[in-house]
Formats: structure tokens, sequence, C-alpha cells
């Protein structure tokens, strides 16, 4: 018998460490997972996107708590107007239908409930995530004092790289920017991802720190004009700290010439760091691995295997090549917790607190999902699931080229595709709008989502095809599809042309 008078609260609130409401609780687990079966073993009849937006449930907090089967009919109704990335026409962004065993991870940590902030608090789960990036940091290729931590996400690794680069190149740990007397600044294409903005204000230089390379024709940071950029900069006064070049930028897709950038960073004892948010992925693979080349230079490296690599969010991590830097530019001991006699080099079995040396504090085991994917995927897994669907977009590119109308942003260096439609018989101005119709037919009438990112100042239509069962038959629905909504559009302009209207 508990101490305490849980009377007022449903029998099934917790599970009893006693096993005293096993039977109680046992139909709820098993009803919650029959739904999460029955939703994910359907999830293909469902449209990608919700067609209606159903009122919310009741959001006042009750009173008296509900029963489990109004909560369980309440999750029928949240799932069905949810969004649905499983479903195989969805490939508007970098979601995807989670792998297996990040279920079971997240179950589990869920029931576990460690706590990454420290060693004491979750102590198998700190080394298994200090052991599995070392492992990664090495696939990666940057050496033996390599390691790195898990974020919620790549805008905090990002925050975070930016955070250890300033403080390492311009001395800052303890000491406040104004006693530099110059502007940090820090330089990234004009098609990197906007966390790094956000980083820059964060960190106290300004979003405008981030100051843009343009990128040459095919979307690549213009190594030419990097040197100039540096220079310039220093001859205005400011203190370059670092480059950041992209592996797989969000909206193309493109891979940044990482050793030109490398070379030119290091060149001006800048601080490299590699985005590689997405197409850090392409490293499982022996056959596609040489794009990333460079990367292996790289002083800190973000990769988000919630994307390419099929884990459930959240789960990104930043990468460092030399792990006692987490110490020297960033570490805050946490008073209340028990100090690791670790300090944190990438050849210690032991790793640090990990909430000292990472931006978070308290923070979840997603280390368990990623551990279990790895584990029952294996390299070979990933190596397949990364070029097949690379090849994907290859036979997309194909098919959809036979388009006259269509142009593209690029060739697809990833398994992203960026096109849009600018037929002559339209003035250029009407373009985006035609572009922004297509997108909602192609949901209406094919269920095929495709997102509608502004690039260089217009709209396109972005595949992501991430789905590994996104198939032929998706991309000949895309292109047939395409083909017919631009000669209906056509027939419109015309008749609305025609005279005597
Ligand atoms: C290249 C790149 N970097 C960083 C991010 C930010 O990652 P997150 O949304 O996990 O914060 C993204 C997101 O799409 C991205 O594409």
């Amino acid at each position: 018998m508990p101490m305490l008078d849980l009377h007022d609260l449903p029998i099934s609130a917790f599970i009893a460490p006693d096993g005293s409401n096993r039977q109680a609780v046992a139909p709820l687990l098993e009803q919650a997972l029959q739904l999460a079966l029955d939703y994910a073993a359907q999830a293909s009849e469902l449209p990608p996107l919700p067609t209606a937006m159903p009122g919310l449930p009741g959001t006042a907090l009750p009173e008296q708590g509900l029963a489990e089967e109004q909560l369980l009919a309440h999750l029928r109704s949240l799932i069905s107007a949810s969004l649905h990335p499983a479903h195989p026409g969805y490939i508007g962004h970098m979601d995807s239908l989670p792998t297996t065993m990040s279920l079971v991870g997240d179950l589990l940590s869920a029931v576990l409930n460690n706590n990454m902030l420290s060693v004491e608090m979750s102590p198998l789960f700190s080394r298994l995530e200090w052991t599995t990036l070392r492992e990664l940091a090495q696939l990666f290729g940057l050496g033996p004092r390599a390691g790195g931590l898990l974020l919620s996400g790549g805008s905090l690794a990002n925050l975070e790289a930016l955070a250890i680069a300033r403080n390492q190149i311009l001395g800052l740990s303890g000491g406040a920017l104004t006693s530099l007397g110059a502007r940090p600044v820090l330089f990234a294409s004009a098609a990197a991802h906007t966390s790094l903005h956000k980083a820059a204000m964060l960190l106290g230089l300004g979003s405008q720190a981030v100051i843009p390379v343009p990128v040459d024709e095919s979307g690549h940071l213009d190594v030419h004009q990097l040197p100039t950029l540096i220079e310039q900069a220093q001859a205005r006064g400011d203190r370059p700290f670092c480059v950041v070049a992209t592996a797989g930028t969000t909206v193309a897709g493109v891979i940044d010439p990482l050793a030109a950038i490398a070379a030119i960073a290091h060149r001006y004892d800048l601080w490299f760091h590699v985005d590689a948010a997405y197409g850090g992925a392409l490293i499982f693979s022996e056959q596609l691995r040489p794009r990333l080349a460079g990367i292996e230079q790289a002083d800190s490296l973000t990769f988000n295997p919630q994307k390419w690599l099929y884990i459930s969010k959240t789960c990104a991590m930043l990468l460092l090549r030399d792990t006692s830097l987490f110490t020297q530019a960033f570490r805050i001991p946490v008073p209340y917790m028990r100090q690791s006699e670790a300090q944190g080099e990438a050849t210690d079995d032991t790793p640090p607190n990990l909430g000292e040396i990472g931006l978070q504090g308290t923070r979840h085991s997603d280390i368990l999902k990623l551990w279990l994917s790895l584990q029952h995927l294996g390299r070979r897994g990933y190596a397949r699931l990364v070029e097949q669907t690379c090849q994907l977009a290859m036979l997309a590119y194909t098919r959809l080229r036979t388009l006259p109308a269509l142009r593209f942003a690029h060739p697809p260096e990833t398994n992203l595709l960026c096109f849009r439609a600018e037929p002559d018989w339209l003035p250029a101005a009407a373009h985006d709008e035609l572009n922004a119709r297509l997108q909602s037919a192609l949901l209406e009438q094919e269920r095929i989502f495709l997102s509608l990112p502004l690039y260089e100042g217009r709209r396109w239509l972005r595949a992501v095809l991430l789905n590994p069962y996104t198939d032929e038959q998706v991309i000949e629905r895309l292109t047939t599809g395409l083909a017919r909504l631009l000669e209906q559009e056509r027939q419109q302009h015309d008749s609305s042309q025609a005279p005597g209207r």
C-alpha cells in the first residue's frame, strides 16, 4: 500500500514499482501500442497532409481526470488530423517515417526516464552516447581525439559549435565581447541554414555577423570569393573567427566544396565548421562518401540523424575534432552534480557530465533510439537507404526533365530535387503563383506533397526523396500529374487570352 492516499488518481496514473497495478496498466499500454501500429501500418491510406482541421479536444484543465477510453478516442482523432510523413507521397520536407527501433527506444527512454545532464543521472546512457558518438566521429574521419554529444536539433548543434569556435579562436570563454573592441564575424554561403543567423544573434554577435558568401551557378559556396570577403572584413577591423560549409543545403541539397573551404579557413587561422545536418548521412555509403571529401578536416560538425538516418525527432549531434575543447571553451560545472572524473578526452571511456559540456541541461536519452537503430540496420543498411534514395532522386530528375516547362535549380547531389515551372506562355511575374497552384493541385489530385520554398527570390517546388516506400510509381505519378496540370493551365490561359474575352 502506498503511504499517500492516491484515491483521487486513476489507478493507471503511474506504473506502480511494486507491480500492484500491472493488471490495470497493461490494457492501456496494449491499446496504445495497437493504436500506434494500426496507424503506422495504414499511413499510406491517409492523405500526406490532413485535409480538414477538426476542432481541438478540450484543453481546459478538467477538475476530474477523463476516462482512458475517452483519451484513446481523442488520440484517434488527433492522429487523423496530424501530418503523415510516413505517407510515400509526403516528399516535401526532411521528415520521414521513423525506424521501428526509434519507437522502441523512445518508449524505453520514457520508462527509464534517465537524465543526460550528468553521468550520475544516466550512468549507462552517458557512456553509450559518448562512445557511440566517438565511433561516428571516426566514421567522419575526424581523428583520434574526436567525439561529441547529442542535442535536440541541428539549430542547437550549430549554436554550440559557434559558441565553441568563438570562445576558442577569440579567447572569450570567461570574458565579454566588449573586451575585443572589434566585431567577430563568420562566413557561410548565402544558402546556409538560418540557424546560423539565430546563433550569431544569441551569441551577442548580431545576425549580421554572418557574412554571406555568394553561391556559384551550381549552388555551392563560391570559394573564389571567400578569401576576398575575409580580407575585406579584416581591413574593416572586424574579427573573422569561423567559416561554415554546408553539406546538403536545406533547399537544394547541394554540398559545398568542403576541402577547398577547409584550406581557406585554416590558411586564415579560422575555425572550420561543417553543417552536415542533412548530407552527413552520405558518410555511411562507400560509394557516395567521396562527395563529402574534406569533411574530415572539420573542427566541428553538425549532423542530424533525425533526418536521413530516420531516427524519430529529436536527434542531432555536435562532433568536435578535439573533445578537450568542450571543457576548455565551453564547460560550466554544475555545482549540484557529482563531478565526473573524466576530462572529456575522446580517449576516455568515462564521459564527462554531458550537461556541463553541452548547451542543454536536463536532456532526453535520444542515444537509445539512435544506438538501437544503428545496431539494427547496420552501416550497410544505412548505405543502402542513402544510395537508393539518391538513385530515386536521379530517376525523378531524368523523368521530370522530359517536361520542357520545368527548370531545375541544380542537378541533384543528394536525394533532394528543386525545380519550378517556367512555361514560356506565361509571363515570368506569374510563375510563382503557377508553382503554388501546382503544389496544391498535386496534393489534392495525386496525394503528393511537395514543399514550396523561397530560393533566390522565387518560389520553387522541392522534393525530398527520403521515404524508403516512395517508389518509381510515385515519381511516375508526379511526372504525369505535373504534365497534365501544366496542360490544363495552358488551356485555361489560352482560353482567357482568346479574342472576345
Ligand atoms: C543544413 C541544416 N542545418 C541546420 C538545420 C536545423 O536543424 P533543426 O531543425 O534540427 O534545428 C537544418 C534543418 O533543416 C538544415 O537543413
